[in-house]
């Protein structure tokens, strides 16, 4: 049986991750994957390593493209370039999804691409494709969570371990959590932009919005972390969306959680979120936020689920047979 050919943009935490899940599935084949820096993946040899992203992208035995790399400018083009092909892509990149989702949702339409980014936000844990699929009809007036792992792994430490703030983010940044700028954890950017996918999922693509507000855990200290414990309390950064008539507001800080708050045992990497329906009631959703495999495991999820793995040419085939 054929195989269907992938291409891989990106090698690091996710993009290796990436590579060994897809290699395990029988239906599939990395035939290329495009590396910033060859020097440092030396074991992608042979025709395996793309000259560059475009090698990929325009390869015409490559119908859906993989990629998780952290520059959000290059990101958008390979995005764009793809999907005016009509080819599926499908991204970890919640900075280039949060900044450009009108576009790229008007450029998936007019040339009938296919673009997919559940590991965008809260890694493992399905909530894009749960507010989209499941709660299609259900109206969501709230959502909050927590959808940075970075930040919560490094909360969690001080909290429970008493390690200084710059000790846990290295350890975060070890274990494959943080971004390679980890300001955009720590300062909260990360966050919005998850927090904006959630909204556009939940509340139409792109609606009115405003920032209310957007701190991250810098001034978080050791001595406030050791207070909100002998309270019985968690400080956590949550990202509270509300609607409110047809807009939503996003405010984004370090929050006291009392016990019992859903949100209070989510721990470590771990992230979670509650979805405020009107019939439901809160829904909580948690898991591996951050970190090569989980995120990697979301992706492969949007691969199963890219048009059922069928190419265009295939689609097109099949439609006049019938
Ligand atoms: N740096 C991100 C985090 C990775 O810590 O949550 C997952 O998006």
């Amino acid at each position: 049986k054929m195989k269907q050919k992938i291409g891989i943009i990106g090698h690091g935490t996710v993009g290796a991750a990436l590579y060994k899940q897809v290699e395990n599935l029988p239906e599939y084949e990395v035939i290329k994957i495009a590396v910033k820096h060859p020097a440092k993946h030396k074991n992608l040899t042979g025709s395996l390593l793309a000259r560059d992203a475009w090698e990929i992208i325009d390869h015409p035995e490559i119908q859906i493209v993989l990629e998780a790399i952290d520059h959000s400018g290059d990101a958008l083009d390979y995005a764009l370039k793809t999907l005016k092909q009509g080819k599926t892509y499908i991204s970890a990149s919640k900075k280039m999804l949060a900044e450009n989702l009108s576009v790229l949702l008007r450029t998936e339409r007019e040339y009938g691409g296919h673009l997919l980014y559940e590991a965008a936000v809260g890694g493992a844990i399905p909530v894009l494709r749960a507010i989209r699929e499941h709660l299609t009809a259900e109206p969501i007036s709230r959502i909050r969570g927590i959808i940075n792992g970075s930040c919560n792994y490094i909360l969690t430490k001080m909290a429970l371990e008493g390690i200084e703030f710059e000790t846990a983010l290295g350890q975060a940044q070890e274990l494959g959590f943080a971004e390679s700028d980890p300001a955009s954890d720590i300062d909260g950017f990360d966050t919005y932009y998850k927090a904006v996918l959630l909204a556009a999922a939940s509340f139409g693509e792109m609606p009115e919005f405003t920032r209310v507000k957007m701190e991250g855990i810098r001034e978080v200290s050791l001595a406030d972390v050791k207070r909100a414990a002998k309270q019985n309390e968690k400080i956590k950064l949550v990202a509270d969306i509300q609607r409110v008539d047809d807009r939503f507001i996003i405010d984004i800080r370090p929050t006291y959680i009392e016990k019992s708050d859903l949100l209070f045992h989510i721990d470590n990497e771990l992230n979670g979120v509650i979805i405020y329906g009107q019939h439901t009631g809160p829904l909580l959703f948690q898991g591996p936020g951050a970190g090569g495999n989980p995120t990697a495991s979301a992706m492969v999820g949007d691969l199963l689920n890219a048009r059922n793995g069928l190419t265009k040419k295939v689609q097109k085939l099949l439609l006049a047979l019938n």
